[in-house]
Order: C-alpha cells, then structure tokens, then sequence
C-alpha cells in the first residue's frame, strides 16, 4: 500500500497516473476509522480507479483546546481498515506543518450564512477551519470527486459552496449515515463514550425518527420540547441544539408546509463527548 508523508511524494503519484486519464477520488478524513469512513472508500473504489484516503487531524476546525487533544487517533488500525477495503488505495498523511507552511490560520470565506446556523453557533471559525483544509486537499489532489458523509450534512454544504466559490472541478458525493445497531450514527468519537452511555445514545436517533413520524401534524416547538426533554432525562446527557430547518437554507423553521423541504438536526453532549446527528424529514 502506498503511504505518502509530502505534498511532493502525492504530486509524483499523481504525475505518473494522469496519461491514464484515471478518475481520482479523494476520501478527506481525520484518521480513527469506522465503517462510515469504510462505506465512503468503498463508494470511491466503485467509481474511481484511483482513490486516496487523508488521514489529517485539522487544528485550525477545532475550537476547543481539550477536544483537539482529546481525538481519537490510530494509525496503525487506520491502515489495516484501508486495506481491508482494497490494498490499491493510497493514503496521504502529513504533518501539520507540510499543511501549514505559513502557521495555523484559515481563510475566512462567505459561506451565505449557513456557517453561522446549527453547528457554527457552538463552533465559531469551525467551517472556516474545514473548509481551508478541504480547499488545500482539493489544490493537492484536484479529485474528480470527493466523498463526505451525511452525518456531517452541514458540512457538506460547506464543502458544495466551497467547490463553487473556488471553482473546483470536484464532484462532491454524499454517501448515507452508517448506524451502530441501535441506531447511534457512527463517529470517531463513538470510542469515547462508556458502554452505558454508548447504549443510551439510541435515544438520539428514536428521537429524530419521532420527529419523523410527527413534524407534518404538530407544532414545531411542541416537538422539539418533548424531543429534548426525552434525551435530557439520560443521565450525563445535554441538548445543545434540536432544530427543524429547511434542507437547503438550514434556517430553522416553525411549522410544516407543503412543498418545503425539511431535516431535522441534533447536537448532544454526553459527559465530554459531543455527538451529532441529523435525518432528512420528506
Ligand atoms: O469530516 C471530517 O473528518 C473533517 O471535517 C474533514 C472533512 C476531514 C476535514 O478535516
């Protein structure tokens, strides 16, 4: 398997593929792999012939000090799961600084607000920092195309705008949510939880499926006060945000109508671990 460390080495790589007119597909990651990430290269593998996972824990989307210290990391099981998925992929892993020649800073870019929405209220300068790393992945590799998951939705958005603002000619792919078997979406963050509090986290997605079945006939607001009261009531569990918003703004709205579309996003700490989710409604 080919293991790059430098710019220069994925620049060689890529030199000697391009006669061939390979379709690359880019995997951006933060390493700590799971079977989200594994279903997103298997994706890459069905519809590209070259495919490169990043593995790059990104300082500058991280706001928090404890939390950037605090992710997950395993490289060594990381490389064994991308092999189990095809020994042709081709892994980029650089150091901070062959990123961040110049020093930690991002670019401020204007994302038409939905930065501000949902996950950029608790993350100030988080899409900025995702999206300055996406941006240099993008420069580095020009993928074809590139696959993010559902669970991150706003991010993905971030990401459609970014290819628009700078002109990449990159086809995002948004592949679904893979679940734990009691519905938790799976994160690298998952790992941190205790067996106990991994189990309660079923809540979450009971919840949004609640939401689902209901958000046609009642009130917005009533739905989300029985839904956020139902999480809180775990011990160690803290709503941070429950919102109903319209799919393409993510403003957050108030009450169904027709011909509008709607996801529902959700955003829990429990104890130290924060852990998101969000289902699209119709
Ligand atoms: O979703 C992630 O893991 C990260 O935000 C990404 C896209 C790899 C950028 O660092």
């Amino acid at each position: 398997m080919i293991v790059c460390y430098l710019k220069s080495e994925v620049k060689n790589e890529l030199k000697a593929n391009i006669a061939n007119k390979d379709i690359i597909g880019l995997v951006p990651t933060m390493g700590s792999l799971h079977k989200g990430h594994l279903s997103l290269m298997k994706t890459a593998v069905e519809n590209c012939n070259q495919v490169w996972v990043s593995i790059f824990i990104n300082p500058t989307q991280f706001n928090n000090e404890s939390d950037l210290k605090n992710y997950p990391k395993n490289f060594k099981k990381d490389i064994s799961l991308i092999e189990s998925v095809s020994k042709k992929i081709k892994v980029f892993c650089p150091e901070i600084n062959e990123m961040y020649e110049k020093g930690l800073n991002y670019n401020q870019y204007n994302f038409n607000g939905i930065d501000s929405k949902l996950e950029g209220k608790y993350r100030k300068g988080h899409f900025n920092g995702v999206a300055t790393i996406v941006s240099k992945l993008f420069e580095l590799f020009k993928p074809n195309q590139a696959f993010f998951g559902e669970k991150d939705f706003q991010q993905t958005q971030i990401v459609k705008r970014l290819i628009d603002l700078e002109k990449h000619k990159t086809k995002l792919i948004i592949c679904p949510t893979v679940r734990e078997k009691n519905g938790l979406a799976m994160s690298s963050r998952n790992n941190l939880l205790s067996q106990k509090n991994r189990e309660n986290s079923s809540i979450i997605f009971h919840n949004l499926n609640y939401v689902k079945t209901h958000f046609k006939k009642t009130d917005f607001d009533q739905i989300i006060s029985k839904c956020i009261k139902s999480i809180n009531s775990y011990d160690g569990f803290k709503t941070e945000y429950f919102e109903i918003v319209d799919s393409f703004s993510l403003s957050k709205q108030k009450k169904y109508c027709e011909n509008k579309s709607y996801r529902v996003f959700v955003s829990v700490m429990v104890d130290e671990v924060r852990l998101i989710d969000n289902i699209l409604l119709n």
